[in-house]
């Protein structure tokens, strides 16, 4: 019989899309830095990237590196990957980064170290204590992630411990994921801040600082739609869940609407003089719209409809908001025939409306 291959102790959790002119260059500078030290595995987990990557990273196991890939097809997202790379090994000790060479792999040792002692399950590689930097970032991005991070303090107390609760970069105890796993939302780009959130017990936190890197190759994949879904994701933790991610987006794409609204109903009344009622009609109509092309591109787009589905899903979207809209002028006629005042009882008939529409909107027109 073969002896057996020396048990993998550490896994690197790679998460890709579209990183083909990084990846390799990341799995050499892993040798150069682990090889000798610890017995380990990269594991690329990559959502069918146009590029190739995937393909090069079997090319590079049959060649007979220590990388594998896990394939991911008809879906995205950061966090997800993450998750199912974490799932894929059984090393005991995991370390998460980014393909794209702006994480240190140096610190990388340093930080195994200070996992290794007494209580400890977490180590971040921070960027904002004891020496660590985001490198020549503009004035505007250090601006947006300091207001990230203060949100994610205010939103999740355990991530208080944490100087860089934004941070991609991070050693982990499998046990210590595993625990947390059943509650992780899985959404956007923050995985780290939904394994503080999530974990059923105070987490032993270390941290060892680094110099964020200039990305060399390919593009950052960090846009509104993901900035829209960290703030649904702080609402989610802080509600412990009472209030979707997904209500957030829907919200927010409700509010959207109610501003086309006033500017169509504006422009063909004041502006253009045509009659109330018309106006009126028109603006709904133009709102409905607009609030479908929304959902269907931010807060349903893993469900996107396309084609003559997008076009049932609109008649469908319009029926929904129709009852909706009824229930809206029940209920708040409802609260004012019973004391209410306006204001009062005109926002009790949004939010029951707004409930309705999310409720009969994931159900029947994104089922998914
Ligand atoms: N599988 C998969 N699916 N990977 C993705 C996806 C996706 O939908 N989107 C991005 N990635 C991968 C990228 O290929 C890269 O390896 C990594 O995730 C980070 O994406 P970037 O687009 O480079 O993000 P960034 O530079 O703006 O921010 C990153 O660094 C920050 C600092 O550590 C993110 O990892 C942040 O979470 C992190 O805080
Ligand atoms: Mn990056």
């Amino acid at each position: 019989m073969p002896a057996p291959a020396r048990p993998v102790a550490l896994a690197v959790i790679v998460p890709t899309w579209n990183e083909a002119d990084n990846v390799l260059v990341l799995a050499r500078r892993l040798h150069e830095t682990l090889d000798g030290l610890v017995p380990w595995e990269m594991i690329v987990v990559d959502d069918d990237s146009a590029d190739g990557t995937a393909d090069l990273v079997d090319a590079a196991a049959l060649g007979g590196d220590t990388v594998r890939c896990v394939r991911r097809i008809g879906r995205r997202g950061l966090s997800s990957a993450v998750i199912e790379g974490c799932l894929a090994t059984y090393a005991p000790t995991l370390v998460v980064m980014d393909a794209d060479l702006q994480h240190d792999e140096r610190v990388i040792p340093r930080m195994l170290e200070r996992l290794a002692e007494p209580g400890r399950d977490l180590v971040v590689a921070t960027r904002y204590a004891g020496g660590g930097s985001t490198g020549d970032w503009n004035g505007a991005r250090r601006a947006g992630s300091r207001l990230a991070t203060w949100m994610a303090r205010l939103a999740t107390p355990a991530s208080q411990a944490i100087s860089d609760p934004m941070s991609g970069f991070f050693a982990i105890r499998r046990e210590a994921f595993l625990a947390a796993a059943p509650n992780l939302s899985g959404a956007g780009f923050k995985i780290l801040l939904d394994i503080a959130a999530s974990a059923p017990r105070p987490l032993g936190v270390a941290e060892v600082p680094y110099t964020f890197r200039r990305r060399e190759a390919g593009e950052s994949k960090l846009n509104a739609t993901v900035v829209l879904d960290y703030i649904g994701m702080i609402f989610e933790k802080r509600s412990a869940g009472r209030i979707p991610a997904r209500f957030v987006l829907f919200g927010v794409t409700g509010l959207l609407g109610l501003v086309v609204h006033m500017a169509v109903l504006y422009g063909l009344n004041r502006v253009a003089g045509l009659g109330f009622e018309l106006s009126q009609t028109v603006a709904v109509l133009v709102a409905m719209t607009s609030n479908f092309l929304v959902n269907n591109n931010l807060t349903y787009r893993d469900r996107r409809l396309r084609g003559m589905a997008a076009l049932g899903g609109l008649l469908k979207f319009y029926l929904v908001c129709g009852t909706g809209a009824l229930s809206n002028v029940g209920v708040a006629s409802f609260a004012f025939a019973h004391g209410s005042n306006w204001l009062v009882s005109g926002l009790a008939g949004v939010f029951v409306a707004s409930v309705f529409n999310f409720a009969m909107s994931s159900r029947y027109v994104w089922s998914g």
